[in-house]
């Protein structure tokens, strides 16, 4: 029978209640269906529609029935329980209604309680491999998503209890460390005492390319700088980390300002396991000789092999990567790996996955990897993002610019006069940042997005800047009624959560929809969704703010005659669940804007 100390989300608790009935009305039928919400209010909230393909199941066995019969014996099964107040079949489809009560103590553990992760069933290591910027190279808007993408999905399992590995796979380890190595030998020779003042690190990697390709002798240098590299040799080793530093207090300095962490395991750090996986798969007669190279063929035909070992006897991206799949199952034990990487490198974890699986590294039935890919970012003009020069975006300049911009939208609505120098400071950066979070995650992620400040500091729609300022708004209200904390607080152990109107109905259901969508994103890690409920949230509770008074005034003097204490505690409810969605977003809320 269903356990409601097991309660996840309203779905998953209806679908545990159908699905026995279901089994009790058919033993031998294995249909799996989960509930779904209504698409229609008067289909109820929501349905269970597994009668269809029952029916169909029966007939095949040569059983005449219908999906209206086959709905109508499952009703008949179904136990009652608190969750739901009633049932109607329509022809095939099980409409079911949500019980008051139920809602109205859910909503309310919200306001004594916070807002709690559902019942974890079992606690997971995840491992999200994010941001992973080059060294020496510009960090990109590319990198910009996959850093606000994967910083939200950590967040997400974090805040369910899961363990959480936030990886930064930083490209260290690469050829182009040879060329960056001689020059800096030849620049700075004394950069083993004395520290090397690189400001400009693209600059300089600019200048050393260009000696590369045209000059032989350096080229030699610089290969033999690899080799000694790799071999390490102490001073090549100074001058690797050197290079490192600098790019290494570029990335933090956005990621300080994002107000994002990142632990940092660039691919140097498995210069031994790319050793120890070779053998392992040389052993396991896994690599092929082509062209002088050692190749990998996945599991799938036609695939393009991975290169294991180069001609030169080199390691390369692909050696990287399955050395750094395979510490993470044996030695770090996860449970789920993710990456979170641009559309143009899922061929790279397609074939990933597959040679993993064929040489036994990983267990798909273990052990879940998934690729998060995502689009490219795009100019205003629908062409791949530049400056007005041509040149690519420097992610500072970017950010900077995110700041003036949100500092011209703040004073446009007059804000510079009402807040006092630090709140604006704060309204600021909630914004710049918020909006440019906001306006990544709120889009498909494998879609291609424009990105325009103009469209992300809009105040309509559902952007950044609307859900700050409708924060703002709910909290407010009580502020303005002059009700405390402590007062609402106290309320909260009489009062029980308004559902008479429409709208205070509607807005309670919406926020119990929290745990479903969370599910969802848990599956199939698209954060839009995240974003799509809170908008649904800020509509529901525009509607109920319209149409029910939480303070009512008199019409003359505009003197409070009455504070609606039970919609008050609806609002914070509303205030609460809101807040969860900002901090999985990475959102900072403003308490004035
Ligand atoms: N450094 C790579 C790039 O900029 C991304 C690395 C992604 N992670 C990985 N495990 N391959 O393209």
């Amino acid at each position: 029978s269903f356990d409601p100390e097991s309660f996840t989300s309203i779905q998953t608790a209806l679908t545990q209640v159908c699905t026995i009935a279901l089994r009790e009305a058919y033993p031998d039928i294995s249909v799996e269906q989960t509930v779904q919400p209504s698409g229609k209010p008067e289909y109820g909230d929501y349905q269970f529609n597994a009668a269809m393909q029952v029916a169909k199941e029966l007939k095949n066995r040569g059983i005449n029935t219908n999906p209206a019969e086959v709905a109508k014996a499952i009703v008949r099964k179904l136990k009652a329980t608190r969750i739901i107040e009633k049932v109607a079949t329509v022809g095939g489809f099980i409409n079911i209604w949500l019980a008051q009560p139920f809602c109205q103590n859910l909503v309310m553990e919200i306001v004594t309680e916070g807002v709690k992760p559902p019942k974890l069933l079992k606690r997971q290591r995840v491992l999200v491999d994010f941001s992973s910027p080059n060294v020496a190279k510009q960090m990109h808007v590319g990198h910009l998503r996959s850093t606000i993408i994967g910083d939200s999905i950590a967040r997400l399992f974090e805040f369910l209890g899961h363990e959480v590995l936030r990886i930064n796979h930083v490209g260290d380890w690469g050829t182009q460390f040879g060329m960056l190595i001689a020059h800096l030998q030849d620049k700075f020779p004394n950069y083993v005492n004395e520290l090397p003042p690189i400001e400009d690190l693209q600059m300089f990697y600019k200048e050393s390319k260009t000696r590369f390709d045209s000059d032989e002798e350096f080229k030699k240098r610089a290969y033999d700088c690899v080799v000694r590299l790799q071999g390490h040799e102490k001073d090549y080793i100074k001058g690797w980390q050197l290079i490192c530093d600098v790019s290494r207090k570029e990335f933090q300095k956005i990621y300080d300002q994002l107000g994002i962490s990142l632990v940092e395991r660039g691919e140097s750090f498995y210069q031994s396991r790319m050793e120890s996986v070779v053998k392992f798969l040389r052993e396991n007669e896994h690599l092929e000789m082509d062209d002088g190279r050692l190749i990998m063929f996945g599991l799938e035909k036609g695939q393009i092999p991975f290169t294991i070992v180069k001609s030169d006897g080199g390691f390369t991206y692909d050696t990287s990567d399955m050395a750094a799949l395979r510490q993470r199952i044996e030695e770090e034990k996860c449970d789920r790996i993710i990456y979170v990487v641009d559309n143009g490198q899922s061929g790279h974890f397609r074939v990933l996955f597959s040679c993993a699986e064929k040489c036994n590294i990983l267990d798909p039935s273990k052990v879940r990897t998934d690729f998060v890919g995502f689009g490219v970012v795009l100019g205003e003009d629908k062409k791949k993002f530049k400056t007005r020069s041509g040149d690519t975006v420097k992610l500072q300049d970017l950010l900077d610019e995110g700041l003036k911009r949100a500092e011209n939208t703040l004073n446009s609505k007059g804000r510079d006069e009402v807040l006092t120098p630090e709140e604006f400071e704060k309204a600021k950066k909630a914004v710049a940042f918020g909006c440019i979070k906001y306006a990544d995650l709120c889009n498909n992620r494998m879609n291609d997005y424009v990105f325009s400040f103009d469209k992300m500091l809009d105040d309509k729609g559902n952007t950044a800047v609307y859900m700050l300022y409708m924060m703002t708004r709910i909290k407010s209200i009580a502020a303005n009624s002059n009700v405390t904390p402590a007062q609402l607080a106290e309320a909260a152990k009489t009062e029980k959560i308004p559902v008479k109107h429409p709208k205070e109905w509607k807005l309670v259901k919406t926020l119990l929809r929290f745990n479903d969508e969370l599910s969802k994103i848990v599956d199939d890690l698209c954060l839009h969704h995240l974003c799509e409920y809170l908008y649904d949230i800020a509509t529901a509770f525009s509607e109920f703010y319209n149409a029910c008074y939480c303070i009512e005034r008199d019409a003359k003097d505009g003197q409070i005659v009455k504070v609606n204490m039970d919609r008050l505690l609806l609002c914070e409810a509303t205030a609460r669940v809101m807040e969860k969605c900002f901090w999985i977003i990475g959102l900072t809320p403003v308490s004035k804007m």
